[in-house]
């Protein structure tokens, strides 16, 4: 940094579709392969084209991970589509430092937060442009696309939260996101 100097900033964001511009940004796409053991229905998953793109989700991560103080900023863009009668969505996870929070909101198209605490209560918030999300610490949360485009969802999470995916992925969440009658539902989802 020096002294009084003026420039822009390294990030930017494109306000149409929230694409993050930089250097920095880190893009990592999730294809339903990968995400597969998250859906319930895995015949009618293994029978869809493997190589789908289920999200994509950019970050600018400007410290460290691990860095007490700071701040990670991240954009989810979750497809439309469906796994039967199963939306598609994120894996989800709890932080590892199980008491940071942090904020979603909704950008472009329609879907849910699903969220679920430590005793295992699943509860779901709608999330549409301009929807704000404080997920507290100990809550597991995952977005869910319930819409025919894409579901946009900025982030800004503390940079020492970590993410602790095994949970969720050995005991899933108590609930699943489905349409029922033309509409998304949470259904109880038995422990495998
Ligand atoms: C960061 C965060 C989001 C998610 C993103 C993808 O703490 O909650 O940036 O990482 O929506 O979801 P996961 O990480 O569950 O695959
Ligand atoms: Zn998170």
């Amino acid at each position: 940094m020096k002294h009084l100097h003026i420039s822009r900033s390294i990030v930017e964001l494109g306000l149409g579709d929230y694409s993050m511009k930089g250097d920095p940004i880190i893009n990592q796409f999730r294809l339903l392969k990968e995400i597969a053991g998250i859906f319930h229905n895995r015949k009618l998953l293994s029978e869809m084209s493997q190589e789908t793109i289920a999200y994509s989700v950019q970050s600018w991560l400007p410290v460290a991970e691990g860095t007490p103080g700071g701040l990670f900023f991240g954009v989810s863009t979750i497809h439309p589509g469906k796994v039967g009668d199963e939306y598609f969505m994120t894996k989800g996870h709890f932080h590892a430092q199980s008491d940071r929070a942090e904020f979603y909101w909704g950008i472009q198209g329609n879907g849910m937060l699903i969220l679920m605490d430590r005793d295992r209560n699943t509860w779901a918030e709608e999330v549409s442009p301009g929807s704000l999300h404080y997920i507290g610490g100990e809550i597991a949360h995952r977005l869910a696309n319930t819409g025919d485009e894409n579901l946009i969802v900025g982030a800004c999470w503390p940079s020492d939260a970590g993410h602790d995916y095994e949970e969720i992925a050995a005991n899933g969440f108590s609930a699943r996101l489905v349409e029922v009658d033309g509409k998304p539902a949470l259904v109880e989802n038995k422990l495998k």
